[in-house]
C-alpha cells in the first residue's frame, strides 16, 4: 500500500507539471472557413461565427413564402439559431455544385444547412437529392423531413485534394436546394487514427481517413450549448431525450477552472461547457445500485459508430476514488475504469475515450451506459459528461461531381491550359433553374434588355468559393442552349491533333473499329491522350457525335474513361479521350504474354468497372445503359485501376486489330443478353448480363466465344454457367493462380456470376448489387469469412432495386451489332456510339 501511494505522489507531481505546459494552449484558428448564405444576396452575422457570405452577386434572390417578415417563418425556424438563414435557398434542377479551394488539407467539418419551404411553383420539401464531394457520398436520395423545422446535416471529412467541389444532384424530376454550407477547418488531431473496437474487442486503425456523419453530440447532465459557445462551432444537444430513466441520477455543475492535461482533451475536443456539467448516480442509492445510466439513440442499423464518451471528474473529493464500467450496445466495452489513473492523478481534467461499434442492433437502437464498477471494495459510482456518436463508412453510393471551371478534372485543365492557350477554361454557366423558368414562362425574349445582367450567366467567384452548374445534360430540363454554348472549351483545333498524332501516323494507331481508328497522342505538354477518328460520316452520325459530346463531357467519374476534348473542324469527328497506359482488361487476361493479374487485382478490377457502370445506371435522373460492356471495353490506367470506356483500345495495334476483326460479330455475341436478343427489349439489366460474362473471363482466362474448342465449350458463358450450376466452378479457373484463390471468395464470386446470368432481367441483380457482393468477395478473399459481415452484406444486397428511374439514355458502340439484329429501332450503325432517349418507346 504504502508503495502506491508514493507513487501516486510521484504521479501527481509528474501530473501538475504536465498541466503547467499544457495549459497555455493557443486558441485553435482554422485555414479554411467558409460560410456561405446560399441563394441570398446579403451576408449575415451569425453570432459567434461570424460572415455568412451571400453566394451570389446580386442577380437573383430566392426567398421563401416567409420571407414577408421575419416573424411569420414557422416558430422552429425562428426558434433555431440562425433563422436567417433559413429565409434563402438555391435552387438547382440539373446537377451543379460548389467548388472551394482549400487552404489546408486534414480535417474539416462540412455542415450543410436545409430547410424545405415553399416557394412559387417549388415545395422544397419534396425535393429529393443526392450530394457528393469528389470522394464521398454525403447524402442520397435524400428529402428534408417535412416537420418545417431547419434541418443540419455535419460531416467530418479529411479533405486530400486542394479544392472541396459539393456536387448538388436532383434525382428523379424533382429539384435540388440548399440554404446554407459551412466548410471549416478543424484540428487534424480531433481524429486520432485508432480506437478500441467493441464486440470483438480489439484495435481499429484508420480513423484518419474515414468521412464521418455526426449523429448525435450530447452535453450530458449540461444545458445545450449552440454554435455560438463551442469551440468548433458544434451543437451539442442535452441528454433529456435520450437518457432512460432507469435509475436516480444527480447533475452536477463545476463553476471552478478545468485542468486541461497535455495528452488528454483539449479545450476543441469539447468545451468548457460540456466538460463542467456532468450526471452521476444519486447519492441515496450508490450503496445498492441495481441499475446502469443507460442512454439510447436511434441509429440506421447495420452500421459502423465512433463512439466517444467525454469525462471530467468534476465529482469526486480525492483522486483515485472513481471507478465504473463503459457498456457500448448492451456490452462491456471497458471495466473498473479510474479516470485519475489516465490523468496522473489530477482531477477535473477533460478526458475522452472512444469505440467503434462495428455493427450497430439492426433495430436501430444504440444504448451507451455507465455502470458500476465490480471490484468489491470500490463505491459503486459512475459519470459521464458528454457523448458523441459519429457513423462512419457513410459512403454508400457513387460520387458524382460537377467540376469546376478551368479544371474539370486535372488532365482536362492542363490540355486546356495547353491547347487554347488559356483562352476558355470550360465555360460552363450557371444554370439558375428560378431564372430559366421565370424567363420561359414570361417568355421574355432573350434579347430584350432585362434587369439581369448577361453576367449572371458566368461562373462566379467570391473569396475563392465559385458556383457553377454544368448545363449539358441531354434531358428536356436543360433549357441553356443559346447563349452559353458550355461545351465550346472542350473544342481541339484540327492542327493540334495533326501534330499530337504525327499527321495520324500509322505507327500511332493502337485500335480500330468500324467508327475508325484509335490513335495514341502526346501533346504538347506531354499528356498523353488517346484520339479517336471517325470515317467521315452522314449528318446522323454527325449529330450523334454531337450528343455524345454532350453526354460525356458531363459524365465525370473515376471509373469511367473521360472524355477530353473534340474536334470537329472540317468535318472531322474526333473524340480525345484520357490515355490509359495499360490497355484493356481483357489483353491481361488472355492473348498476351502479360504476367497473369492476381485474384484480388481482378477482383478489384471488377469491382472499379462495377462502380462505373452503376453510376451510368444510377447517378443520372435517366439511367445510361453502356449496351457494350466487355472485357475489351474496360481499360487500366498506370495502377491498374479499371475505367470502363466505350470504344476498344489496346496497347498493341495489330493484335487489336485481328482480335478485333475476328470478333466484331461473335466477340459481341458472346455478351448479350438473351433476353434483350428475344425480345430486343434493352433495361440496365443486359449491362448486368455482359458483366456477368466478363466475370467469367475474367475467371477462366478464355475468350467468351473460341470457335477453336470443342462445340460445348466454345461459348464460355453457357459452358462455365453449368459448372457453376453443379457448384464446380473451381475446376476452370485460370490455371495460374487457382490455388491462390479462397473458397469461400470463389463461391460468392460464383454466385454473383450465376445472378448476373440469370435469363430474365428482372431475376438479376442490379449493377449496385453487383457491386457489394464483388467487395464481400474481395473481404472473403482477404480476411476470410466474417459471420458478422455475411449478416451486413446480404441485408445491402437485398436492398429493394432502385425504382426512381424514368426513363433510360443508352449510350455504347455500334460497330460491334450482330448483322442478325434489327437495329433499326436503335440506331444507324457505324456512328461513333448510339445516344437515344428511350423515353418514348
Ligand atoms: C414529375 O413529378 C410529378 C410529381 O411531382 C409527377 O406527377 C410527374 O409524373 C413527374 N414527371 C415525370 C416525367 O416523371
Ligand atoms: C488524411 O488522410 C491521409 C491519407 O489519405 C493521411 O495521410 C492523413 O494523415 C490524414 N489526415 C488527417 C488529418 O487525418
Ligand atoms: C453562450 O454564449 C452567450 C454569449 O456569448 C452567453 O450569454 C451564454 O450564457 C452562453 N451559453 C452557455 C451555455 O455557455
Ligand atoms: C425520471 O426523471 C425525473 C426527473 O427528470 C424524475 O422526477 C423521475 O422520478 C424519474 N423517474 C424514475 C422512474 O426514476
Ligand atoms: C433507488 O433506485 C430504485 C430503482 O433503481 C428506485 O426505485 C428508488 O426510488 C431509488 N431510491 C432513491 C432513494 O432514490
Ligand atoms: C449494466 O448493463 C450490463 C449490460 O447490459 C449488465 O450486464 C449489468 O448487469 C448492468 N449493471 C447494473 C448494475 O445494472
Amino acid at each position: 500500500m504504502g508503495t502506491t501511494s508514493e507513487q501516486k505522489i510521484a504521479l501527481l507531481l509528474l501530473g501538475t507539471i504536465w498541466v503547467l505546459l499544457g495549459t497555455c494552449n493557443a486558441e485553435f484558428t482554422p485555414a479554411d472557413n467558409y460560410l456561405i448564405n446560399c441563394g441570398s444576396t446579403v451576408d449575415v452575422h451569425v453570432p459567434g461565427q461570424g460572415f455568412f457570405r451571400a453566394d451570389n452577386s446580386g442577380s437573383t434572390i430566392l426567398k421563401s413564402d416567409h420571407n414577408v417578415a421575419a416573424n411569420t417563418l414557422p416558430d422552429a425556424v425562428i426558434s433555431s439559431d440562425n433563422p436567417v438563414l433559413y429565409q434563402t435557398a438555391r435552387i438547382f434542377s440539373v446537377p451543379s455544385s460548389y467548388s472551394f479551394n482549400m487552404k489546408s488539407r486534414g480535417r474539416h467539418f462540412v455542415r450543410l444547412h436545409f430547410f424545405g419551404f415553399r416557394y412559387q411553383s417549388y415545395d422544397l420539401a419534396v425535393a429529393k437529392f443526392k450530394v457528393s464531394t469528389q470522394d464521398v457520398v454525403l447524402l442520397d436520395n435524400f428529402t428534408p423531413p417535412s416537420n418545417s423545422s431547419p434541418l443540419v446535416r455535419e460531416y467530418s471529412l479529411n479533405i486530400t485534394e486542394d479544392k472541396l467541389i459539393l456536387t448538388f444532384v436532383p434525382l428523379g424530376n424533382s429539384t435540388s436546394f440548399i440554404n446554407a454550407i459551412e466548410v471549416i477547418s478543424v484540428p487534424d488531431d480531433l481524429i486520432r487514427d485508432s480506437a478500441q473496437t467493441v464486440n470483438p474487442s480489439g484495435q481499429y486503425l484508420g480513423l484518419t481517413t474515414q468521412s464521418f456523419q455526426t449523429f448525435y453530440r450530447i452535453n450530458v447532465g449540461g444545458r445545450e450549448v449552440t454554435a455560438a459557445n463551442d469551440t468548433l462551432s458544434r451543437s451539442w444537444d442535452t441528454d433529456q431525450n435520450f437518457f432512460l430513466n432507469s435509475t436516480t441520477t444527480e447533475l452536477f455543475a463545476y463553476q471552478a477552472k478545468l485542468n486541461y492535461q497535455k495528452g488528454a482533451a483539449t479545450k476543441e475536443d469539447a468545451p468548457d461547457s460540456v466538460y463542467n456539467t456532468a450526471r452521476r448516480f444519486a447519492v441515496q442509492n450508490r450503496t445498492s445500485l441495481v441499475s446502469n445510466m443507460t442512454w439510447q439513440f436511434d441509429v440506421d442499423g447495420s452500421s459502423s459508430y465512433l463512439i466517444r464518451f467525454h469525462f471530467c471528474d468534476i465529482v469526486s473529493k480525492a483522486a483515485y476514488s472513481l471507478y465504473f464500467d463503459i457498456y457500448v450496445d448492451g456490452r462491456l466495452a471497458l471495466e473498473n475504469v479510474d479516470l485519475s489513473e489516465r490523468v496522473l492523478g489530477t482531477l477535473a481534467v477533460p478526458y475522452y475515450m472512444e469505440f467503434v461499434l462495428k455493427s450497430s442492433d439492426p433495430s436501430g437502437k444504440l444504448s451507451v451506459g455507465i455502470g458500476p464498477s465490480s471490484l468489491n471494495n470500490v463505491a459503486p459510482d459512475g459519470i459521464l459528461n458528454g457523448l458523441e456518436i459519429m457513423k462512419m463508412d457513410i459512403s454508400t453510393g457513387t460520387v458524382y461531381v460537377v467540376w469546376p471551371p478551368g479544371t474539370p478534372n486535372r488532365k482536362l485543365a492542363i490540355i486546356l491550359g495547353t491547347v487554347l492557350g488559356g483562352v476558355g477554361a470550360v465555360s460552363i454557366a450557371i444554370i439558375l433553374c428560378f431564372v430559366l423558368r421565370r424567363k420561359k414562362k414570361e417568355k421574355k425574349p432573350r434579347r430584350a434588355p432585362t434587369s439581369r445582367p448577361s453576367s449572371s450567366w458566368s461562373p462566379l467567384t467570391l473569396n475563392g468559393l465559385s458556383f457553377l452548374s454544368t448545363g449539358t445534360r441531354t434531358t428536356s430540363r436543360t433549357t441553356l442552349t443559346s447563349g452559353t454554348n458550355s461545351d465550346a472549351s472542350y473544342r481541339i483545333p484540327f492542327a493540334l491533333l495533326q501534330v499530337a498524332t504525327k499527321h495520324f501516323d500509322e505507327q500511332m494507331v493502337v485500335g480500330v473499329g468500324g467508327f475508325g481508328k484509335v490513335y495514341k497522342a502526346v501533346l504538347q505538354d506531354s499528356t498523353k491522350v488517346a484520339v479517336k477518328r471517325g470515317n467521315q460520316k452522314s449528318h446522323q452520325g454527325l449529330r450523334e457525335f454531337r450528343t455524345e459530346i454532350e453526354l460525356l463531357s458531363g459524365l465525370r467519374h473515376r471509373h469511367l474513361v473521360s472524355l477530353i476534348g473534340y474536334c470537329d473542324e472540317q468535318n472531322e469527328m474526333i473524340l480525345v479521350y484520357e490515355y490509359m497506359e495499360k490497355g484493356t482488361l481483357k489483353s491481361h487476361l488472355y492473348g498476351s504474354d502479360m504476367p497473369p493479374l492476381s485474384w484480388k487485382k481482378r477482383v478489384e478490377i471488377c469491382i472499379g468497372a462495377a462502380r462505373g457502370l452503376h453510376y451510368l445506371h444510377t447517378g443520372f435522373a435517366k439511367s445510361i445503359i453502356h449496351r457494350d460492356v466487355k472485357s475489351a471495353n474496360i481499360l487500366l490506367d498506370e495502377n491498374l485501376m479499371a475505367k470502363v470506356s466505350d470504344f476498344g483500345l489496346s496497347k498493341t495495334g495489330p493484335e487489336l486489330d485481328q482480335t478485333h476483326v475476328s470478333t466484331a460479330v461473335k466477340g459481341s455475341f458472346g455478351y448479350l443478353d438473351p433476353e434483350y436478343y428475344r425480345r430486343q427489349k434493352l433495361t440496365d439489366k443486359s449491362d448486368v448480363y455482359s458483366f456477368g460474362v466478363v466475370l467469367l473471363e475474367v475467371i477462366c482466362a478464355r475468350p467468351v466465344i473460341d470457335p477453336t474448342l470443342p462445340r460445348d465449350m466454345i461459348n464460355l458463358a453457357e459452358w462455365a454457367i453449368k459448372w457453376q450450376k453443379r457448384g464446380e466452378l473451381g475446376q476452370i479457373v485460370d490455371q495460374r493462380i487457382a490455388g491462390t484463390i479462397r473458397p469461400e471468395s470463389l463461391r460468392k464470386y460464383g454466385e454473383t456470376v450465376e445472378k448476373c446470368l440469370a435469363d430474365y432481367g428482372v431475376d438479376r441483380p442490379t449493377m449496385g448489387d453487383v457491386l457489394w457482393n464483388l467487395e464481400f468477395v474481395l473481404q472473403l478473399q482477404e480476411a476470410g469469412p466474417d459471420v458478422s459481415n455475411v449478416d451486413s452484406m446480404n441485408q445491402i444486397s437485398e436492398l429493394p432495386p432502385d425504382t426512381r428511374r424514368m426513363g433510360s439514355l443508352e449510350i455504347g458502340t455500334a460497330d460491334e451489332s450482330p448483322t442478325n439484329m434489327d437495329y433499326s429501332q436503335m440506331s444507324t450503325n457505324d456512328a461513333f456510339s448510339q445516344l437515344m432517349n428511350t423515353e418514348g418507346r
